[in-house]
């Protein structure tokens, strides 16, 4: 079978690593993809957000399923566009992605269905919010209703702070709105908790957690991600039937009444308070980096779960893992989540020698004439799979310095919280 993957992150080569270990799968193209996928897949240096392009490309090389990794595409309307042109497509249509491209959406389903979440208001203008702000809890959370890379969600500890963010994405900061939605603060432990679906039966795909400050002792600004692992510590059968019972099974039923259905994995971001799951927000696609963390993991073919929720046959699927635990430290470009260089080489790569159960899994990497060079914030990230978190990530630092890249910083705690100091 031919596979196309959609996008350039950790997240993607993962996905093309798992698929390339598939008897199924002869031959993975990546979308652009990234120095490391190039290893493994042929990168196609073409726009995904020109669809029509997209769609010529498939068609001329008898691509049989896509694989989209992030999620603009998907809010934009990619899987509608390509299963129109009768092109199997792994991922949500557009209607099902709003799951993820419009919190105020989510929230209205957590309202009408009673999903477990934190309380809120959406307010149209700075003084409708400014009324709210004199009376309400600190600290308040505020939100920019789309996409907005992580960076739309502002924690306020007082009211000028609180005006200031609702100031800066009515101004468009993150894009176009006239709505934005504030939250009362949740205080307890996340965990994200994965789904993948067929649009007809689902299947628990794992739990992890991400760190996504940028400095040690989860401090600083917030990053797509700077490390995760997986398992969650919180993960135990009475939360996990918890979650589905109070959270993912209403999201789906809301989307059956809506006249459609969810097709992909879906991120389920949760704030665990006292052993309720509350819902933070809905992805629409696989973690970056949690994706890096699980699928070594995954003893199923990955490739045969795609096909089966391609074909909606995945309650024909036994989906196994690993009883490992897995961790997962990024090398990000120095300066990242604000300015940083791009283009450093990366030298040293070729001499790690990897055992089993370590990956390097590139992000933002370029390769320019056989050498390797820096494309991005987060660059790399190394992965263990192994039955001790202290061990792996002990090791994985040993890699890392090993590597000694000049252009690169990383947190030295990731997974603090399962490793005794
Ligand atoms: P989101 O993009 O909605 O996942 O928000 C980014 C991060 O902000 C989350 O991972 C949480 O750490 C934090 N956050 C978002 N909403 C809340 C909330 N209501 N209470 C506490 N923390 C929150
Ligand atoms: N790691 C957070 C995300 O993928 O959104």
């Amino acid at each position: 079978m031919k596979v196309v993957v959609i996008g350039s992150g950790g997240r993607e080569h993962a996905i093309c690593y798992s698929l390339s270990n598939s008897r199924k799968v002869s031959k993975i193209y990546c979308i652009p993809g990234n120095a490391g996928t190039q290893s493994i897949a042929e990168n196609i240096d073409i726009d995904f957000n020109n669809f029509k392009n997209l769609e010529n490309f498939i068609k001329l090389n008898k691509i049989d399923i896509v694989i989209v990794g992030p999620e603009k595409p998907l809010v934009d309307g990619i899987v509608d566009y390509l299963e129109k042109k009768k092109i199997k497509v792994f991922g949500p249509n557009t209607l099902a992605s709003k799951l993820e491209g419009s919190k105020i959406f989510t929230k209205k389903i957590c309202e009408k269905y009673k999903i477990p979440t934190a309380k809120f208001g959406i307010f149209k203008n700075a003084e409708q919010s400014e009324k709210f702000f004199e009376n309400c809890n600190y600290p308040i959370v505020v939100k920019a209703d789309g996409l907005a890379s992580g960076k739309g969600v502002y924690i306020c500890e007082d009211k000028i702070n609180a005006l200031k963010a609702v100031n800066e994405i009515f101004k468009g900061k993150f894009g176009k709105t006239n709505e934005v939605l504030t939250e009362e603060f949740l205080d307890g432990e996340e965990m994200s908790f994965f789904i993948i679906s067929d649009g007809k039966t689902f299947k628990q795909f794992g739990t992890a957690q991400d760190h996504k400050r940028v400095f040690e002792g989860d401090k600083g600004k917030n990053t797509g991600g700077m490390g995760a692992y997986s398992p969650s510590r919180l993960e135990n059968d009475e939360l996990n039937k918890k979650i589905l019972r109070k959270i993912v099974i209403p999201t789906f039923n809301s989307l059956k009444d809506l006249k459609t259905e969810f097709k992909g994995f879906l991120y389920v971001g949760l704030m665990i308070v006292k052993d309720e799951p509350y819902l933070i927000e809905y992805n629409v696609r696989m973690g970056d980096p949690e994706c890096q963390t699980i699928l070594p993991k995954l003893k199923t073919d990955l490739f045969e779960i795609i096909e089966a929720c391609v074909n909606k046959n995945l309650d024909k699927i036994d989906i196994e893992w690993f009883e490992d635990k897995s961790i997962c430290v990024v090398l990000c470009s120095k300066g990242y989540p604000d300015k940083f260089e791009n283009e450093i080489e990366i030298e040293n790569l070729e001499n790690i020698k990897l055992k089993k159960n370590e990956f390097i899994f590139h992000a933002g990497t370029k390769n320019i004439k056989n050498k390797i060079f820096s494309n991005g914030g987060r660059v790399l990230n190394f992965v263990i799979r192994s039955d001790n978190f202290k061990n792996a990530r002990n090791d994985i630092i040993k890699i890392i310095n090993q590597l000694n890249w000049r252009g690169g910083f990383f947190r030295k705690d990731i997974g603090y919280k399962v490793i005794d100091k």
